[in-house]
């Protein structure tokens, strides 16, 4: 028998997500070198290593009975509980009928673009999410390059925006964003509102990583500044550390009535509505306890530690740039300065040089540039700092908390060795790739002068 498969499908490619992890799975396979046993330093992978909080966890199994369908919307309770979550944490002040539940927020960002009409702005780099997303749905998009600070430039937006033709023109804003680990403040949000205002551009404000913000005072939601027009999405995938539970929210801006029902058609043709005992147990996870509030607190400062340690041990290679992470757990590194020594190694795009690191000797993953929807010759790569043991980390930091800076190293030095271990791989390869192409140049300088 054989399947046809539909056009569309044919169409797009493997989003780059799960291309990178059948790389690093066949990468494991293949590898026959005695160290390659252990596998490689990870520093691709996006996901909180902690522990779902106990109370997330009680609550699921005390609700394991409830087999019946829940609204589409998400049940009341649980709606009732994000609003006062938001007021609290983000200082927005939403009724719980502007928000809905879903299967992630990645679900609902696919079914905002489903339902919005218009032309996507992608600031880049970008979350490897959206773009497979864009193009499976056929949108128009546009990418929108970051300058040197990795923030979107609101004369740049006005720029774009003018050229753009669309009825609708709906941007990205992802902050705290991943890959950079950046966060935006309150008057860059308000320069960037100035022009959706302006040029009539609906924003989708992905916050997942809101909680992670290290100064958390600081995180300011674009929900606030703009709440006309944003639509916000959140979730329990990275607060929470619960990615698998699939849980996800949206708060749409204040006046779109007639889009909630739209939006409501597109939930119940998908998928109904998210599993009935995973809703009951996000609402413990979003009730405002002191137990949670203390969890927010131990894995932002881990966050932050393990933050330090990599932006400072990374900066001490010679050449690289590296953002530093205010919120999440990453930085964006960027490696162009060693642009003609890989080229020499015939290294000419960020997806070998992905290659190159994670094989014998240097063992070390990374998420490159053409992932990030950069240039596939720009050697820029996420660094993800999540390779310990979350569990034994949280209790360790809790029972003695480094409050100097060189406790804080200690710390790390202690708790996530495979991230210390891994610096120094990448520290090795690019001393590598370096002496590699000074050797190069000197052969061609030796038989230049070498007479025929
Ligand atoms: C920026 C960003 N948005 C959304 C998601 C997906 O979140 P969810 O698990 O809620 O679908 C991720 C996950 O890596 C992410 O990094």
């Amino acid at each position: 028998m054989k399947f046809i498969v539909d056009q569309q499908v044919e169409d797009i490619e493997m989003p780059e997500n799960l291309k990178l992890n059948t790389f690093l799975q066949e990468f494991h396979s293949t590898c026959s070198h005695p160290e390659c046993s252990f596998g490689f330093y990870g520093f691709a992978f996006g996901q909180s290593p902690f522990p779902v909080p106990k109370p997330i966890q009680e609550a699921l199994i005390k609700n394991a009975d409830k087999g019946a369908y829940a609204p589409v919307p998400g049940i009341s309770e649980l709606r009732n509980a994000i609003s006062k979550y938001n007021k609290h944490y983000f200082r927005i002040d939403v009724s719980p009928e502007r928000i809905y539940v879903g299967p992630g927020t990645k679900e609902l960002i696919f079914n905002l673009l489903e339902v919005l009409h218009g032309t996507v702005i992608l600031p880049t780099p970008a979350w490897l999410g959206y773009l497979p997303q864009i193009r499976f749905l056929k949108k128009n998009y546009h990418m929108l390059p970051t300058r040197a600070n990795r923030k979107i430039s609101p004369n740049d937006l006005r720029k774009l925006a003018l050229r753009l033709q669309d009825r609708q023109k709906i941007l990205i804003l992802n902050n705290p964003n991943n890959p950079t680990g950046l966060l935006y403040n309150e008057l860059e949000l308000e320069e960037i509102t100035d022009v959706c205002r302006e040029q009539d551009i609906t924003v989708i404000s992905d916050e997942i990583y809101a909680q992670t913000t290290y100064n958390f005072s600081k995180f300011v939601s674009m929900g606030k500044i703009y709440p006309e027009g944003t639509f916000v999405t959140n979730g329990l995938s990275k607060s929470h550390a619960a990615g698998g539970y699939r849980l996800g929210y949206v708060i749409f801006p204040s006046h779109a009535i007639d889009l909630k029902k739209q939006f409501k058609k597109i939930l119940a043709t998908e998928y109904t509505a998210v599993s009935t005992p995973i809703q009951h147990a996000a609402i413990a996870g979003f009730e405002i306890s002191k137990e949670i509030d203390e969890y927010f607190d131990i894995t932002r400062n881990v966050h932050q530690i393990m933050g330090e340690y990599t932006y400072h041990a990374l900066s001490a290679i010679d050449g690289i740039k590296i953002t530093k992470p205010d919120a999440t757990f990453y930085l964006l590194a960027d490696f162009n300065a060693f642009a003609i020594d890989l080229q020499k190694s015939k290294i000419d795009t960020s997806q070998k040089l992905s290659e190159a690191l994670i094989v014998h000797p240097y063992h070390t993953a990374i998420v490159g540039g053409d992932s990030l929807v950069l240039e596939r010759s720009d050697f820029s790569a996420r660094i993800a700092y999540v390779d310990y043991d979350g569990a034994k980390v949280y209790q360790n930091y809790l029972n003695n908390k480094p409050k100097s800076s060189s406790e804080k190293i200690e710390f790390v030095k202690n708790n996530a060795p495979r991230i210390v271990a891994g610096i120094e791989k990448i520290q090795r390869f690019f001393e590598d790739i370096k002496m590699t192409s000074s050797n190069i140049s000197q052969n061609q300088k030796s038989s230049m002068m070498t007479p025929s």
